[in-house]
């Protein structure tokens, strides 16, 4: 026979002890989620019109497939022209002793897009007004560099890289690296001339790729953005439609939280990462890559993380934390701890910004991760530009 006090609630002292502690860790909960929200911004609103991240040399976004090389990419959503008091273009703010003179701002048609400054060092880009084109600025002449042991010469003329001669899809990849390779800001002989002198090979041995069947529906082929000489690499999944639009990663609603990311946590802009995919055309649909398409891509990986060498990576969901560490394991176990790519050089794995938005209950999970990030980041010299 059931007693009646079994039905009975618990007696007010034990009920007071289970609700302060249940108290407790929701007040808990909620300040780490509150922290996270005002960190990442990564509740789900909907995505403000977001400027491209594009640089106006040409055929800049030009990519390879359906929209032709060199055609002139597609912008995002369309974004009210936002004039720049400095409207130089494709160039990075000085990092290393190169007094040279300053490189000519490529000619950019009307209505195309470039860098912009704003307030706090960050950058975006813009849409140039259509009815003030700049004129484009003489070439000055070679001025003197500095060799790698600090001394000055003046080097020989170069030849021009095919891309300056007549534009190609491979201005893309210039053009997404944000400044031109033999400016001033890239001395001769140094390692982020190495670098880009790499990442330029590499696009080119991807060329107008059809070596697995997400070429059948791209546009663009994503080759990555950023800078050739970041400290830290960023890597995530395959390009989505404006990204597949654009030519370039990360510029959809997942960009607007990664650049979040950066800036509220890591305090770092794009100009001072790079970012890359593992694979290279949008899947359909969004869909993850399959394994052949990744095997695909891999080489040009590999080759695009060994030209860059950098301090850190970021991976950024389950395909390129799989695909860096080369295991089944899934993301809920990889991320949060330290592994190691290349023998070498650390690794932290993170949920994807496009999983966030739909699971923002995660969001305290990642912001953990990049505050890790941060100072490992910090620990081992990874250099701030802003
Ligand atoms: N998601 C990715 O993984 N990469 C992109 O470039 C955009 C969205």
């Amino acid at each position: 026979m059931t007693s009646p006090l079994q039905d009975s609630p618990p007696p007010p002292g034990d009920e007071a002890e289970v609700s302060s502690e249940e108290l407790l860790r929701l007040i808990m909960d909620l300040r780490a989620r509150v922290v996270a929200d005002a960190e990442l911004g990564l509740d789900a609103r909907p995505a403000a019109p977001k400027a491209a991240h594009r640089v106006d040399l040409p055929g800049a976004g030009g990519g390879v497939g359906p929209a032709g090389r060199g055609a002139p990419a597609r912008a995002g959503a369309p974004r009210p022209a936002a004039p720049s008091p400095r409207p130089a273009a494709a160039t990075l703010p000085p990092r290393t002793a190169s007094p040279a003179t300053p490189a000519a701002a490529p000619a950019a048609p009307a209505g195309s897009l470039f860098r912009a400054e704003e307030k706090g060092g960050w950058s975006r880009f813009a849409q140039r007004p259509a009815e003030a084109p700049p004129a484009p600025a003489p070439s000055p002449p070679p001025g003197p560099l500095f060799s790698p042991d600090g001394a000055a010469f003046t080097p020989a003329p170069r030849p021009s890289p095919p891309w300056r001669s007549h534009p190609s899809p491979h201005a893309m990849v210039t053009g997404a690296w944000g400044f031109s390779l033999g400016g001033p800001d890239v001395p001769v002989g140094s390692r982020v001339e190495a670098a880009a002198v790499e990442l330029r090979a590499v696009r080119e041995a991807i060329g107008d790729c059809a070596r697995c069947r997400l070429c059948e529906q791209r546009n663009h082929i994503v080759f990555g953005m950023g800078n050739p000489d970041a400290d830290l690499v960023i890597v995530g999944e395959g390009p989505g439609a404006n990204e597949d639009a654009q030519g370039l990663p990360f510029v959809g609603a997942s960009g607007e939280m990664l650049d979040r990311m950066l800036s509220n946590v890591l305090s770092l802009s794009r100009d001072e990462v790079y970012i890359l995919n593992v694979v290279k055309c949008r899947p359909p649909n969004n869909r993850t890559p399959e394994p052949e398409e990744i095997a695909a891509c891999r080489p040009f990986l590999d080759r695009q993380l060994a030209a860059l060498r950098p301090k850190v990576l970021l991976a950024m969901g389950r395909p390129a934390a799989q695909t860096l560490l080369g295991t089944t394991q899934g993301i809920n176990a990889l991320r949060g701890t330290w592994k190691v790519w290349d023998g070498k050089v650390p690794l932290m794995s993170t949920y994807h910004p496009a999983y966030l938005l739909r699971r923002p209950e995660d969001k305290v999970k990642t912001f953990e991760d990049l505050k890790l990030v941060r100072r490992r980041y910090d620990d081992l010299g990874g250099r701030r530009r802003a």
